[in-house]
């Protein structure tokens, strides 16, 4: 027994706080220690042992400083917190507790200071809880930082919430990247499918409607001097059969047009001819270079980039000119669209339930290349995109 417990105890409640003191041991949850006013340890539950790994042996007698980082202890830290506690009856912080095998505890501490009646200052009983969920990693240089445990404990939240902040970050980076892959795989799928479903109805449909044409013809060519108006149904029927002959041409081009197959200058000039055609919007088509092979599913993602690019002329611009250039420089290809409409409003580029612009975005991303869009209110809008040639493009 120490100096400290005996001047706590009256002889008629000895028996008690001997029981007090077993039940302090026997805690095990919460480091529960208590100092003597001078700052030795004078008791040591088995929570402390199992938080620092020192048995009562080890380290009853020693000053309290021995479960501070050494660089805290030369800054004076273990004198600063019982001066603190002895004025403000107790003191909480978070910190590290340097266990017996000279790795640091993140820690939650509450000190408090022991009165007698008189107010004198007897003790301290300090409390420790093992915050290791709270940080994740001790910081390396603990044992070099701070000048004072109020420093410490901001530095060591801080420390913690950029830890926190970090693993967030790398979370959502490499959620945008799988986002990014599925979107980009959906869109192949999508576009795999309507190349499908194109053939299929040029294939089945397109050769069915071809020969029900030739026999209806037919019929008609054989009745006509001698069955009128039988010619005449039959003339009527070729001619439903051609609309819907024609509307399945459309079909088949609006899921992927077959001109695709000549290359992209030829898809190219086919959809600014389309696109003429239906908005009366002057277009000036410029190629540089003389038509190479490029793969199949980056022509078509720069051919479905540009028609939402026309798309979006239509409807948003009000142009009256829109300028296409496919130009080639080494082994880079750039498309650009101008027009020269009223251009887009300050913030409308992400509107929510707009995924246009996003799209064309996604596909430059995905083809390793880059993209600008300029634009100026009444002066027009320009995207300009620039992509990689591969090798075996070339
Ligand atoms: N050439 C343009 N001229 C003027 N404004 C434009 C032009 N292109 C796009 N915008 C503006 O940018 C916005 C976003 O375009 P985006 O293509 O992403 O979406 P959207 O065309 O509105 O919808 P959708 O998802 O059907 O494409 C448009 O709503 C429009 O305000
Ligand atoms: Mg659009």
């Amino acid at each position: 027994m120490t100096d400290l417990d005996s001047s706590l105890l009256s002889p008629c409640r000895a028996g008690a706080t001997d029981l007090v003191g077993l039940l302090v041991a026997a805690l095990d949850e919460q480091a529960l220690i208590t100092l003597d006013a001078g700052g030795r340890i004078v008791s040591w539950n088995r929570a402390a042992e199992l938080l620092t790994g020192y048995c009562e042996d080890d380290i009853l007698g020693r000053h309290v400083s021995c479960l501070y980082p050494p660089r805290h202890i030369a800054d004076g830290a273990p004198e600063f917190d019982l001066k603190q506690a002895r004025c403000r009856k107790k003191i909480c912080h978070q910190g590290w507790c340097m266990g017996k095998n000279g790795s640091p505890v993140c820690v939650s501490m509450t000190l408090h200071r022991l009165v007698n009646s008189r107010h004198e200052v007897l003790g301290y009983g300090l409390i420790l809880r093992d915050d290791a969920g709270a940080a994740s990693a001790p910081p390396a240089q603990i044992a070099a930082a701070g000048s004072t445990s109020e420093l410490v404990q901001a530095i060591t939240m801080l420390q913690s919430e950029v830890t926190e902040r970090r693993r967030i970050e790398h979370e959502l980076l490499q959620l945008q990247s799988l986002l990014r892959e599925l979107a980009a795989h959906q869109d192949q799928i999508k576009e795999d499918e309507r190349k499908r479903i194109a053939r299929e109805i040029h294939d089945e449909l397109g050769q069915n409607l071809l020969a029900l044409r030739l026999d209806v013809s037919m019929l008609m060519a054989r009745c006509a001097s001698r069955h009128p108006r039988l010619g005449q149904k039959a003339l009527a029927a070729l001619g439903q059969i051609d609309a819907i002959m024609s509307s399945v041409r459309t079909i088949i081009n609006n899921l992927r047009p077959g001109v695709l197959d000549f290359g992209l200058h030829a898809a190219i000039e086919w959809q600014v001819r389309e696109f003429q055609r239906r908005s009366l919007v002057v277009c000036d088509l410029h190629f540089d270079h003389a038509e190479f092979k490029l793969g199949d599913h980056r022509a078509t993602a720069l051919f479905r980039i540009l028609q939402e690019s026309l798309t979006n002329i239509n409807r948003h611009s009000q142009a009256s000119r829109v300028s296409i250039a496919l130009k080639r420089s080494g082994n880079r290809l750039s498309l650009s669209i101008a027009d020269n409409g009223i251009g887009m409003h300050p913030g409308c580029r992400r509107k929510s339930n707009s995924f246009g612009l996003v799209g064309i975005t996604e596909r430059i991303h995905h083809l390793n290349g880059e993209l600008t869009i300029d634009s100026a209110r009444g002066h027009g809008t320009t995207l300009r995109m620039t992509i990689p040639i591969l090798p075996e493009e070339d």
